[in-house]
């Protein structure tokens, strides 16, 4: 990318990068275990297909985990991320899905042109000030009616993550509100039909929040 892009992307790529094989050992298998999340994927992938289907994309797809999941549930899927390393991971684990290297901020979709979108704990690391634009982004590229997921951690402070996994790179994952969240997603024309927060389970330090939304038609 460019060298004037904002310093927040910078640094989650350089985190990213740093930790993607890490990262894609740690969570290859961590669906398997949250069957809430499957849940709301689940429901995404048949409000899709029950609209027709048509392309949909996993917009911070990280090593690809969720975007093989729907793929697997039958949805034509791509994934994108900022991270070089994670797309390349992904591309490895997932040969026959289409992934490329780009930012929630400035998506290299057309107006209208997917039937879906899923933002699965990829929101994290955009500071508050850049999320009206990213969920402007988010409500340009889908089609009327089609819907979007979230998933993110509920809180108010961020999360600094230091030396993951042994790699000397910090990162914070700012953890949100999810009325705040729903109030940013309204404000782009994007209505929440969907609110589940679940308490936090195994090494979890927060609750966690997936919501669902449609652009309205
Ligand atoms: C916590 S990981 C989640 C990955 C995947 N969605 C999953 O659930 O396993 C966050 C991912 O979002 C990506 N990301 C963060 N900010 C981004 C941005 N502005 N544009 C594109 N990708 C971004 C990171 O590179 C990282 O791969």
């Amino acid at each position: 990318m460019t060298s004037t892009e904002p310093e927040f992307l910078t640094a989650a790529r350089t985190f990213y990068d740093t930790v993607a094989a890490d990262y894609a050992d740690r969570f290859r298998d961590a669906l398997a275990a949250t069957p809430w999340e499957r849940a709301v994927l689940g429901v995404f992938a048949e409000l899709v297909t029950t609209a027709g289907g048509g392309r949909v994309a996993e917009l911070g797809c990280g090593p690809g985990r969720i975007t093989g999941h729907l793929a697997a549930l039958g949805l034509d899927v791509h994934g994108l991320d900022l991270s070089p390393r994670m797309v390349e991971l992904a591309r490895a684990a997932h040969p026959a899905i289409p992934f490329e290297v780009g930012s929630l901020l400035d998506l290299p979709y057309g107006d209208g042109s997917l039937a879906g979108a899923v933002a699965w704990y990829s929101i994290i690391h955009t500071p508050a000030e850049h999320l009206p634009r990213l969920f402007a982004e988010f409500h340009r590229v889908l089609a009327p009616g089609a819907p979007l997921a979230l998933a993110f951690q509920v809180g108010d402070t961020p999360l600094r993550v230091e030396e993951p996994f042994g790699h000397p790179v910090a990162l914070d994952f700012r953890r949100r509100r999810p009325e705040r969240v729903e109030a940013l997603a309204a404000a782009a024309g994007l209505t929440v039909t969907t609110r589940l927060v679940r308490e936090p389970e195994a090494d979890e330090k927060t609750p966690q929040a997936y919501l669902l939304a449609r652009k309205e038609a």
